[in-house]
């Protein structure tokens, strides 16, 4: 049967699902709240991970153990690097990497976590088909682009960081969890997506478009993994 995790950083990201949600059960594990039910008809387990990639990594690994998940689904808001995405759009992973990761002294690429085998985690295809397909019936108005996430235990709000994560990793938009979900998805072979609305342009003007665009950014996407759900 499938049980599909959804994560999102903050209570912000969350909130709306978990309060459209029937729950069943509400398990705490690690300080996060695992809030078990359905969604849209869907069987869901839906939890606040927390910021960063170590709050994230741990959150995949109880979805996984504790929960049995099928899928995963990261929702939540992020920060553009493509000139294309501006504010209110959405992103749905292609791909997805860290790139504060550096071990290139030891001839790996940048954002390659040594011995894996592999620097950029894949997302499921067919969760990504159903994110595009569905969020141009949800949110028609809105530009949806399929592309890289690259994630870092930092909030990017300089031009010259920016500029460094597109010329090195060609990232599509910044956060701080969507590598870790994704990494913890590939060890423990659970087929994942992201999908992030752009909050703030990552650059000097970010600290004043997040606090001014979060919210709705992140009913956008809230509001596309609900109606996802029954197909996936
Ligand atoms: N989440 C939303 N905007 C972000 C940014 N600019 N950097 C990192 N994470 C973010």
């Amino acid at each position: 049967m499938k049980k599909i995790g959804i994560i999102g950083a903050m209570e912000l990201e969350v909130e709306t699902l978990k309060a459209h949600m029937t729950t069943t059960n509400i398990t705490t594990k690690a300080n996060m709240e695992f809030h078990e039910g359905t969604l849209n008809g869907t069987p869901v387990v839906i939890v606040r991970s927390g910021v960063g990639k170590v709050n994230a990594a741990l959150c995949v690994q109880i979805l996984a153990d504790l929960f049995q998940v099928t899928a995963i689904i990261n929702t939540g808001v992020a920060g553009s690097l493509n000139a294309a995405l501006d504010i209110g759009d959405i992103l749905i992973s292609k791909d997805a990497l860290h790139h504060d990761v550096d071990a290139t002294i030891f001839g790996y690429k940048p954002g390659e976590v040594p011995q894996l085998g592999c620097r950029e985690f894949l997302a499921d295809e067919h969760l990504i088909e159903v994110a595009a397909s569905t969020c141009q019936e949800v949110n028609p108005d809105i530009h949806v682009h399929t592309g890289r996430v690259v994630s870092g235990d930092q909030f990017i709000s300089s031009k010259e960081v920016k500029d460094r994560l597109i010329k090195e990793f060609q990232g599509d938009c910044a956060e701080m969890e969507g590598a870790s979900i994704a990494h913890g998805a590939y060890l423990n072979g659970i087929p994942f997506v992201i999908i992030r609305a752009i909050s703030d342009k990552a650059d000097d003007s970010a600290e004043m478009d997040y606090p001014t665009f979060e919210k709705a950014a992140a009913l956008h996407s809230a509001k596309l993994v609900e109606t996802m759900m029954p197909r996936i």
